[in-house]
């Protein structure tokens, strides 16, 4: 039952809606932005981070639950594992079967290499079936990746790497082209040209959708491809740690059965980390949007094995997380509804922000609206503001809703909202890992030769933020490149002796750190019960 003042300010909204559709709020200058992230983002709480006392990237902080993970015990040591006698052995070992280990799986094979994708859950168990909005591309005529590239680097805040952000965006047009032959329905105009949309921090229209669920339509397209191709895929199976050779060059990866619990070994000339984010983490106690699997194993498994870190103390908070009802508390709301119209609302009906800022301006600025009791909106679970989805229908006419964001009108309609008539709650939710284990344009990590990364686990493509559609974008992107790179290694690499002693090697620095800890990792995933390392 709605309180009197929730009603009230629900009526506020609605009296103020027409003028409100008038309004054009200005953008915040680059001042503003700056002391609005320092005041309310969650990057910027200073407590809320650790520094990290062992690894390659030793006295850099990271988030407190990102650093405890780092810096547990492995779940085996070496001399419990035979490495001689290899279950597996495969030219390039893909762990991740989501947007970017199924395009790597694609490539790799398409180049005659003998691949297979383990996963610790079912191929399409990842954050990439769960994206909405889009995917980003320069492909019309007022456009070019020069622009997107612009557009991009300004978002990141300047920090990306220019060679990984000039590879995502000079090869996107390819990208699309290659996802639309192997069957994904993109949205398109009657004249069969593409549909394309503002996201925030964009200054062209490029973003490519399947209405507001583009990513299950390109995993759908992903997975189907893999499974023509008669790709082996292990499933319910977690790589829990990288296999080297004597060289110190990644040779496989130690498996294990998620149901029994048994050991496999996995020996590989060349080995792809695509594992994806870390929203499950729930840094600092916020709500996710990602995928259950979403926890951080490949930055795990390759910080063990010696790849570097970047930018692992950025993360992404979508501004528009679904704030009410609970039962969907932390679900993407796509920022496609605010490219579509809908203004951010605090409780008194006041705009309060440019609906399209980059998503790291949106989010500080509704925690800000919903640091004070007046501006937010108490949904009986939190705070949250307003996103006036009927404005939608009254800028692009009747039928705008159904007809580009269904499954946003389905997921409130399960529980008596219908956005079409009435505003939604929304706050801030965990969505995205800027930063990751640190790779050159090839996807080879920077320091462990024969160990690529491709998706989210990798850090630098963005800087410290990202635009909406550049991650489906670069799932792709890196996802082919890292199968093209790991596929023409593989042909190269002559595999010394199989070793574990990083393993132990990491163990006696965690004893030598004096850190105390019962953790276990990679978590693989959340717990949700107060029993230990389940
Ligand atoms: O808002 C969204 O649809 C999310 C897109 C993205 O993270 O790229």
């Amino acid at each position: 039952m709605y309180s009197e003042e929730f009603k009230a300010s629900l009526a506020a909204v609605e009296a103020a809606r027409d003028n409100n559709i008038a309004l054009e709020p200005a953008r915040m200058t680059a001042q503003q932005k700056e002391d609005l992230l320092a005041a309310y983002h969650p990057d910027y709480k200073k407590d809320e981070f650790a520094e990290l006392k062992i690894g390659p990237n030793k006295g850099e902080k990271v988030p407190t639950e990102l650093a405890q993970t780092l810096q547990a015990h492995s779940r085996i040591s070496s001399d419990s594992v035979d490495l001689e006698n290899p279950d597996y052995d495969v030219d390039v070992l893909i762990i991740g079967g989501g947007g970017a280990g199924t395009s790597a799986a694609i490539e790799a094979h398409e180049a005659g290499a003998n691949v297979m994708i383990v996963t610790k859950l079912r191929v399409g168990d990842a954050n990439t079936m769960m994206a909405e909005g889009g995917i980003q591309a320069a492909d019309k005529p007022n456009d070019s990746p020069a622009i997107h590239f612009v557009d991009a680097f300004g978002g990141g805040h300047f920090a990306a790497k220019r060679e990984l952000l000039s590879k995502l965006v000079c090869d996107a047009p390819e990208a699309i082209q290659w996802l639309s032959n192997l069957g994904v329905e993109f949205d398109k105009e009657e004249d069969g040209t593409m549909v394309t949309t503002h996201g925030g921090g964009t200054s062209r229209k490029r973003m490519h959708a399947a209405k507001d669920y583009s990513g299950a339509e390109i995993m759908r397209t992903l997975r189907d491809e893999v499974m023509n191709r008669q790709i082996p895929i292990v499933d319910f199976t977690s790589a829990i740690e990288l296999i080297l050779d004597e060289n110190g060059n990644a040779a496989g990866a130690v498996l294990m059965n998620m149901e029994t619990k048994d050991l496999l070994v996995a020996k590989a000339k060349t080995v792809i980390i695509a594992t994806g984010g870390a929203g499950r983490m729930h840094y600092q106690g916020f709500p996710t949007s990602n995928h259950y699997g979403a926890t951080a194993d490949g930055l795990v498994l390759g910080y063990r094995a010696g790849a570097k870190l970047l930018y692992a103390e950025t993360l992404q908070y979508h501004p528009t997380g679904a704030a009410y009802p609970e039962q969907i508390f932390g679900a993407l709301v796509t920022e496609k509804v605010r490219s579509l119209g809908a203004k951010l609302v605090n409780s008194k009906g006041e705009v309060f922000m440019h609906p399209l800022e980059t998503r790291d301006v949106a989010a500080a600025s509704i925690i800000r609206e919903c640091s004070t009791r007046e501006n937010g909106v108490d949904t009986g679970n939190g705070q949250g503001v307003w996103l006036d989805t009927p404005m939608i229908e009254k800028i692009g006419g009747e039928g705008t809703i159904e007809k580009r964001i269904p499954a946003m009108m389905r997921m409130f309609a399960k529980y008596g909202i219908d956005i079409r008539k009435e505003p939604i709650l929304v706050y801030p939710t965990l969505h995205y890992q800027n930063g990751g284990l640190d790779i050159t344009p090839d996807g080879m990590t920077t320091n462990v030769k024969n160990l690529f990364v491709a998706g989210e686990a990798v850090g630098g493509i963005h800087g410290r933020n990202r635009l909406m559609g550049n991650s489906l974008l670069d799932i792709i992107v890196f996802g082919r490149g890292a199968g093209i790179s790991a596929a023409a290694a593989a042909k190269e690499a002559n595999v010394g002796k199989l070793t574990l002693k990083h393993v132990d090697a990491f163990e006696a620095e965690i004893k030598a750190a004096g850190i105390e800890t019962e953790e276990v990792s990679p978590k693989l995933l959340p717990n949700y019960t107060k029993q230990k390392n389940i």
